[in-house]
């Protein structure tokens, strides 16, 4: 069991302190990264109390101290899982040999650039999402924004150590751009497209929290399997913390279409009168999920791709669960694939080790089922007959082979027209923005809650939901 050391400038469980160069090297950056917080951070709560986790080792029990502290001064820190011993490369060309303690010359450039590709969605989400606690429904939702917010800064913490330890000048370089870029911005974006879209309300917060981390859940759990051991430790104590940014987006929309069948109980399923009510109307949350959704499917990256080809021949990135898997090589055997020709469906034949995005994506797709089919249970409950359902993954293509075709809501090819016709039934308009706009108003009293959303069913850390989450100092 690996010792942590909280007691250095920077809290760590891998000996920092016996290795000067890299401690020093750490340190310098440090003060970077704490001008990024207080600039694109969460705006306007600088100097608040918040009632958070840190990570104080990756102890199954206790890992974590919860208590109120100011985020600027929160302890982001650097744990990696334990070392498994004997671990051996899971996968691809290399199965079974050891895994690498250091980088494999040939497969440096590789590495580096994904591991800058997933510490950039890091800092991007916290950037997307640095206006919301402004109009958080109640301070148990602003706390758990922030506490999404600095743990996305911990995950930055994780890959920038990997970038400073093991990728020499070219790693201190990418450590400094990965607080350069920005979410949004034009002239020096993050790399990512979803992390460069806006995320201005608390619905999308809720459906980008679902989604578009669970994305980093299979992400991280594919470079968990990586036969670069410290990515696989680093990946796998990140995967503690992910979950909870699920849950914040699961339970959040739990919550929403909880109100909303609360609202339609009395006034009508209209969504006129259920906007006039002050919830959000089912048809609405639809859209949102819908936009969201296809936006994180196009994380995966394209359907066929010869990069995703080697990353698992060569034992960088693998699947999702490797080890359910009997084939770990997979240099026979084909993945179904559909794709479109002359404008209709028909299946392709993949070999499997080109198809790796889409394996991934598969597990995605299944989990983002189940958790719409959690959703619909609330509906269920509440004595509904509405259901909501998960588009196509072709439907509202950016990336791959679906991109710039266009396709309905259950997959199949539609005209340009048809499209034109029918995108506002299944994508939020500028008016539905603006609607959802319109419902957010900051709420600050400690058990009150905006009148769009219910209350959770239980606080954080067995405190109750009218707990002072955040003492918000007025500027
Ligand atoms: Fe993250
Ligand atoms: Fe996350």
């Amino acid at each position: 069991m690996s010792i942590a050391d909280l007691s250095g400038k920077i809290p760590n469980n891998v000996n920092l302190k016996d290795d000067k160069r890299l401690l020093r090297a750490l340190e310098s950056w440090q003060p970077h990264f704490i001008d990024w917080w207080k600039e694109m951070g969460p705006e306007g709560f600088q100097a608040d109390d918040v009632y958070l986790r840190t990570a104080v080792s990756v102890d199954r029990e206790g890992w974590a101290q919860f208590g109120h502290v100011r985020m600027p001064e929160y302890r982001w820190g650097i744990f990696l899982a334990d070392q498994e011993p004997d671990r051996v490369i899971p996968f691809g060309d290399n199965f079974g040999k050891p895994a690498w303690q250091e980088v494999p010359g040939e497969h440096r450039n590789a590495l580096r650039r994904m591991i800058v590709t997933q510490g950039d969605t890091e800092p991007a989400s916290v950037e997307q999402q640095r206006r919301l606690g402004q109009t958080a429904p109640s301070l148990y939702d602003m706390r758990n924004l922030f506490q999404v917010n600095v743990e996305e800064g911990r995950h930055l913490w994780a890959m920038v150590y990997l970038l400073h330890s093991y990728f020499g000048r070219d790693g201190r370089e990418e450590a400094e751009d990965l607080l350069l870029r920005r979410s949004g911005n034009p002239d020096k974006p993050r790399i990512l497209t979803t992390f460069n879209d806006p995320c201005e309300d608390w619905l999308s917060f809720f459906m980008f929290t679902t989604f578009t981390d669970r994305d980093g859940k299979f992400q991280l759990h594919a470079l968990a399997e990586s036969g670069f051991d410290p990515l696989s430790r680093t990946c796998r104590f990140m995967l503690t913390e992910e979950s909870h940014h699920m849950f914040v987006g699961e339970t959040g929309i739990q919550r929403v279409v909880k109100r909303t069948c609360e609202v339609m109980n009395q006034v009508g399923d209209d969504p006129a009168k259920v906007r006039a009510a002050g919830a959000i109307d089912l048809p609405t949350v639809q859209k949102y999920l819908n936009m969201w959704f296809t936006s994180s499917v196009d994380l995966f990256g394209g359907e066929k791709s010869s990069n995703a080809a080697s990353y698992f021949a060569d034992g960088l990135k693998g699947r999702f669960t490797e080890s359910k898997y009997t084939d770990h090589v997979c240099v026979e055997g084909v993945y179904e694939m559909p794709v479109v020709q002359e404008d209709k469906l028909t299946t392709e034949q993949v070999p499997l080790r080109i198809a790796m995005n889409e394996i991934l994506r598969d597990g995605y797709v299944s989990d983002c089922e189940n958790t719409v089919e959690r959703w619909n249970k609330v509906l269920e409950r509440e004595g509904r007959s509405e259901r909501l359902y998960l588009p196509n993954r072709r439907f509202n293509r950016r990336v791959g082979e679906y991109s710039g075709i266009r396709f309905d809501t259950a997959g199949a090819v539609i005209t340009e027209h048809e499209w034109t016709k029918r995108r506002d039934e299944w994508l939020p308009n500028q008016a539905d923005l603006s609607f959802v706009k319109s419902q957010m108003h900051q709420v600050l009293e400690p058990g009150k809650i905006a009148a769009w959303i219910a209350p959770p069913l239980k606080g954080i850390n067995d405190n109750p939901f009218a707990f002072e989450y955040v003492r918000h100092h007025a500027s």
